[in-house]
């Protein structure tokens, strides 16, 4: 399990993961079980899917949560920032994800048509761990590397 760094303002809490691909004459299977293909237990699945065209999603962060994004079809681009750095991925492989840990702001876009956005959550959904905005984001983050 990777340390979350939230002091060191300049770690990349983020980082692709490649899941296996079992391939045969009927098709591909990408298995991803929690705790061995993903650092975490995943205790939330929820998809996005039928995205109308030019729609973001996301625009937030989490304070605890840590993420798996995975494009199951179609591609999109995801922006990461953490305050410091920001790095822009495309998402267009089944067998790909992004694993996003706490305290980054991710914004969704550029969503192709029929593109499903498949995401694995470490925890049930709740509302007090979101940062809804970009200024309670960056007084977050101020506040994390003053301790
Ligand atoms: P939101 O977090 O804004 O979605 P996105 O990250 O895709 O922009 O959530 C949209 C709505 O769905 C909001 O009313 C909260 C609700 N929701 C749940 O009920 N459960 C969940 O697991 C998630 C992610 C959202």
């Amino acid at each position: 399990m990777e340390t979350v760094n939230l002091t060191g303002r300049l770690a990349r809490n983020w980082r692709v993961v490649q899941f296996r691909k079992i391939e045969d004459h009927r098709g591909n299977l990408t298995p991803i079980e929690g705790g061995i293909d993903v650092e975490f237990d995943i205790d939330r699945v929820y998809y996005i899917y039928d995205v109308p065209s030019g729609s973001e999603r996301a625009g937030h962060a989490h304070m605890s949560l840590q993420q798996v994004y995975i494009a199951i079809a179609g591609s999109f681009d995801v922006l990461l920032d953490n305050g410091a750095q920001t790095e822009t991925f495309t998402l267009n492989r089944p067998n790909t994800g992004l694993w996003i840990g706490p305290g980054v702001w991710r914004d969704i876009n550029n969503f192709s048509s029929g593109a499903v956005c498949l995401v694995l959550a470490s925890a049930k959904y709740d509302e007090a761990d979101y940062l809804r905005t970009y200024g309670d984001f960056c007084e977050y983050i101020r506040g994390n590397s003053r301790s």
